[in-house]
């Protein structure tokens, strides 16, 4: 597939856009946002690049596990509009980022395997056992908690006493974000154990909805989760095929890189490689195959715009109906 070039950028007249480092976004009326699912890719907590496709895989992925969870947390969306656009509730989000990990593994500073192969056992407040070496299953999945740094600034790790004793989250709402963090990520693994895939880890946001518990930004996508391709494996001791952006991770170490200073550009061979790992995570989850949507991407959004449905009352349609 001959690749465009990516969408890096919405420009919609929804009023003021605002962005994250992969989302834009605009409000809308009644407590709806616009959020824009650019194809921009991010590590080491800075934008590298883009990557054609990634924002539609995430977008259309993420409303796919957003219907298969329901039953266990409400979440934001409300309708998908556009292969890179949902609709969602604003939220108040609660300022952590909920890290859940089912094996030991990982190449930067923070990852866990970088720490236990340093000596450390006592991790995140989470005691682990001696012996375990890259890429084991841990004994039962942990909760890794970080801060939800804003402006540029690295997520720091945190426990859950420190969250509850500094106020970011009351203890209550703390508990029960644990008990949901743990009923998500075992219906993520068994949902890709079913595709021949293993679901690593993953990071998870929760916000608050007029009192209720709910699950915002992404779920269970190559950008927030690891993915190993479990299906062909033979030797449990080699490197994973990884569905994910361990696989960017991976390319900038063999580059030298580690977080520190000025990144190496990514090359067109990274870059394709890159679209085409995003597409078949996609396609090996969803059992379904990925229907490119047509670029330019932000002509392609706005020439539909006239049929994003005006108010939205109804309860959550979820996604499936509308692409
Ligand atoms: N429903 C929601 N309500 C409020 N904030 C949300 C909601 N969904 C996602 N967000 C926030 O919007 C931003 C999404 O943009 P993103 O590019 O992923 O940001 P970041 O660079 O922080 O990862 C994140 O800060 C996320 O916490
Ligand atoms: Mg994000």
């Amino acid at each position: 597939m001959r690749l465009p070039a990516p969408f890096s950028h919405s420009n919609l007249p929804l009023g003021s856009r605002q962005a994250g480092k992969v989302r834009d976004w605009y409000d809308l009326p009644d407590g709806r946002r616009a959020l824009v699912v650019t194809d921009r890719i991010s590590a080491f907590d800075r934008i590298l690049g883009a990557i054609p496709y990634k924002g539609q895989v995430l977008n259309q992925l993420s409303a796919f596990w957003f219907e298969r969870t329901r039953d266990i947390v409400p979440n934001h969306l409300l309708y998908v509009p556009d292969p890179n656009v949902s609709i969602v509730r604003v939220c108040r989000p609660w300022p952590v980022e909920i890290v859940v990990r089912g094996y030991i593994t990982g190449v930067t500073g923070t990852s866990l395997w970088t720490l236990y192969a340093r000596g450390e056992r006592e991790i995140y407040g989470v005691r682990l056992p001696d012996g375990l070496r890259k890429n084991d299953r841990l004994p039962h999945p942990i909760i890794t908690p970080t801060t939800k740094a804003t402006g540029g600034a690295h997520d720091e790790r945190i426990t859950r006493d420190e969250i509850i004793a500094r106020g970011l989250v009351p203890a209550d709402v703390y508990a029960h974000i644990e008990r949901v963090a743990l009923a998500l990520f075992e219906r993520g693994s068994q949902i890709c154990a079913r595709a021949g895939l293993t679901l690593v880890d993953t990071k998870y946001e929760f916000g608050d909805l007029g009192g209720a518990l709910t699950l915002i930004d992404e779920l269970h996508t190559p950008d927030s989760s690891r993915f190993w391709d479990t299906s062909a494996r033979t030797d449990r001791r080699a490197e994973p095929v990884h569905l994910d952006k361990e696989f960017i991770r991976l390319w900038y170490a063999e580059h030298g890189y580690r977080g520190e200073g000025e990144p190496p550009p990514m090359s067109d061979e990274l870059v394709a490689a890159a679209s085409e790992r995003y597409i078949r995570a996609y396609e090996r989850i969803t059992g379904q195959p990925f229907i490119p949507g047509a670029y330019p991407v932000n002509d392609r959004i706005l020439q539909g715009m006239g049929r994003w449905r005006e108010v939205d009352s109804e309860p959550e349609t979820g996604s499936r109906d509308e692409d």
